[in-house]
């Protein structure tokens, strides 16, 4: 359980925290002191020693970013990249995989409701057939429906394990199963979830995972984690490489860091670092159930008020990203409104999870995302403000 004083030091060592209510966590929270202060004396380092000599001070922390990664997924540090954004995560495995195995005409990839726009364009460009997995009655992924739908043509399932317009929580482990038992290549976007949710790898059963550093788990801009299964690496052939992921003599790289770069931000890697190990010794599970209950409280509080409308699928638990509408207001509008009042929510549209709102006939909703840092007061003062 996280207390009282760890919110209250978690709050004193959020520069500006309080300055502006920020609601927007699933877009991207602030850091901690703690990170600013190791992006900032890296760069100083760099300007200092120059900075390559700087990065060679920097390698056992950066070594640590691995390690500790490794730790949050329950996986190999060798099983482990990091890279600029979850979207380029998902790109270059995605390349890699077609590298490997051409798409052939009538190729299929099954994806949930919920998945990111981004992926689902990523997927259509290059060719396959995305076909929507069968949901249960509470918008969730139907996974024992789905076996049905498995034939020798699915190259990918992909799930968007926690989708970015709302509080659903996808069964993620219950879809690795049905992956697993069909042989089928699984990946779980799960930019929503890392530092929200635990993350168990194996628990879920997945060949791939990734997401940004940014969102809950309080890291930098420009910084994703992506983890590949050990003995799914083979399978995937960068197409291009440079002389970290495959030098001359030696070949590609047997292990994640096939998919890095030799070129690395390295004040924002850092950062991150301090970040997960943030994360780690407040504890995961502790995180994830201050902000379900918390997003609970808001939800139980929006009901109160006649005229805004939630939209959060699932049964629940539900994750800490809320979404709603205000009656005869656009979404846009009220983020406005709230703004003037200091109150920083997102307004999200189609693109982000397209077959999702088309299929609920929704346009755009209001979503307010929740951190551990957040109290019941903030709660009342959105509630109070709407
Ligand atoms: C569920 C989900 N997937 C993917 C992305 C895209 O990640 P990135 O912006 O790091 O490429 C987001 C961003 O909000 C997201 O919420």
């Amino acid at each position: 359980m996280i207390t009282p004083a760890q919110v209250a030091a978690g709050r004193a060592a959020t520069p500006g925290w309080g300055e502006r209510l920020l609601l927007n966590m699933a877009g991207a929270s602030p850091m901690s002191a703690a990170a600013h202060a190791a992006l900032q004396a890296h760069l100083a380092l760099e300007s200092r020693w120059g900075p390559m000599e700087a990065a060679e001070a920097a390698a056992p922390r950066l070594q640590a970013l691995r390690d500790d990664a490794a730790r949050l997924l329950n996986a190999g540090s060798d099983e482990v990249a990091v890279l600029g954004s979850g979207s380029a995560a998902l790109g270059a495995v995605w390349s890699a995989w077609l590298h490997t195995r051409p798409m052939r005409p009538g190729d299929r990839v099954l994806v949930g409701r919920q998945e990111w726009g981004g992926n689902l364009a990523t997927y259509q460009r290059a060719g396959a057939s995305v076909e929507v997995l069968p949901c249960r009655p509470d918008g969730s992924v139907d996974a024992e429906a789905s076996a049905a739908f498995i034939d020798e043509r699915v190259r990918l399932i992909s799930l968007t394990w926690l989708p970015a317009n709302g509080g659903l929580i996808n069964d993620a482990a219950a879809l690795g199963r049905v992956a697993r038992a069909a042989g089928v290549p699984y990946l779980i976007d799960a930019g929503q979830a890392l530092g929200q949710l635990p993350v168990d790898v194996q628990a879920l059963g997945c060949d791939v995972l990734k997401g940004a550093g940014r969102k809950h788990l309080r890291g930098p801009r420009g910084t994703a984690l992506l983890y590949v299964r050990r003995g799914f690496l083979p399978q995937l052939t960068p197409p291009w490489v440079d002389v970290q992921s495959a030098p001359w003599a030696a070949g590609l790289r047997e292990d994640a860091r096939r998919f890095e770069t030799s070129e690395q931000p390295v004040a924002l890697r850092l950062a991150l670092q301090v970040a997960l190990a943030e994360a780690l010794e407040l504890g995961v599970d502790a995180i994830a159930a201050r902000v379900q209950a918390l997003a609970a409280v808001l939800r139980d509080r929006l009901a109160t008020l006649g005229h805004v409308q939630l939209h959060d699928l699932g049964r629940g638990p539900r994750s800490g990203l809320v979404s709603f509408t205000v009656a005869g207001e656009a979404p846009v509008a009220t983020r406005a409104r709230l703004a003037q009042r200091g109150i920083h929510v997102g307004a999200n549209g189609v693109p982000y999870t397209p077959l999702d709102m088309q299929a609920r006939g929704l346009d755009a909703v209001v979503r307010a995302s929740l951190s551990w840092l957040h109290d019941e007061e903030d709660i009342e003062r959105l509630a109070s403000a709407l």
